[in-house]
């Protein structure tokens, strides 16, 4: 038995890897097999090196769904952008550590617009980057992979990170979500679990051409469920 406290596991999809001819489709599949959230990754080509989409994809995929729309915005000045993507539906706001020199009012901001603020890291970005804030904070989402593009490895030593994360919101009755995003499959997922964290996502292990989504999504959930 875990001395640590047990939160429930949620499930944020990545529309990343989605099929973008048959995008509706896609989010309808994912709300019907019990995942929790879509995960939503706007890149700028700037902050990373790929472009993905903007708010009017959000405000058109909205009305066909009521999944929590968890918006990851590795863009640089964010800022200028949060009140658009609040109000094309995004519930969850992450900002990066890395794009925010007035982090904590930026932070202030998502929620004063209505959305849960989150703050995201890099895999090279230490925890006490976001230390001061972490008061202002309903997640912390831990960058498992250098943003930018899905499919990709793994980086095990990040999960350190989350065991200081847990200690510290134990240490300091503090209640914000772990979330990982980058290279989460069934085995990941179940190292993740077990590190401290509460929030998966995954888009190439479970949006994949070989196996249904149901199928692919009652692996994760069977393996990370294991680690409670
Ligand atoms: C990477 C994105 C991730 C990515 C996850 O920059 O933030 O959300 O789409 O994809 P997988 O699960 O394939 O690593
Ligand atoms: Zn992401």
């Amino acid at each position: 038995m875990s001395k640590h406290q047990v939160r429930p596991i949620k499930y944020s999809a990545s529309l990343l890897s989605a099929d973008f001819c048959r995008l509706g489709e896609v989010v309808r599949e994912v709300e019907s097999v019990g995942v929790d959230m879509l995960h939503i990754d706007i890149m700028d080509g700037r902050f990373v090196p790929n472009i993905s989409f903007g708010p009017l994809v959000l405000r058109a995929l909205r009305d066909g769904t009521s999944l929590l729309f968890d918006t990851h915005l590795m863009i640089v000045e964010p800022e200028r952008y949060i009140e658009e993507f609040i109000e094309a539906g995004s519930q969850i706001v992450s900002v990066h550590v890395e794009t925010c020199p007035h982090l904590h009012r930026t932070l202030q901001m998502i929620r004063s617009e209505g959305a849960r603020p989150s703050v995201a890291i890099n895999p090279s970005t230490p925890v006490s980057a976001i230390e001061p804030i972490l008061t202002e904070v309903d997640q912390v989402l831990v960058m498992s992979v250098n943003p930018g593009f899905p499919a990709q490895e793994f980086i095990p030593g990040v999960l350190e990170k989350v065991r200081q994360l847990r200690l510290i919101r134990e240490g300091r009755g503090f209640d914000f979500d772990i979330q990982i995003d980058g290279g989460i499959n069934p085995e990941t997922a179940l190292n993740a679990v077990a590190a401290g964290v509460n929030v998966l996502v995954s888009g190439s292990s479970l949006l994949r051409k070989d196996k249904p989504l149901h199928e692919a999504f009652a692996a994760l959930r069977t393996a990370a469920e294991a680690a409670l």
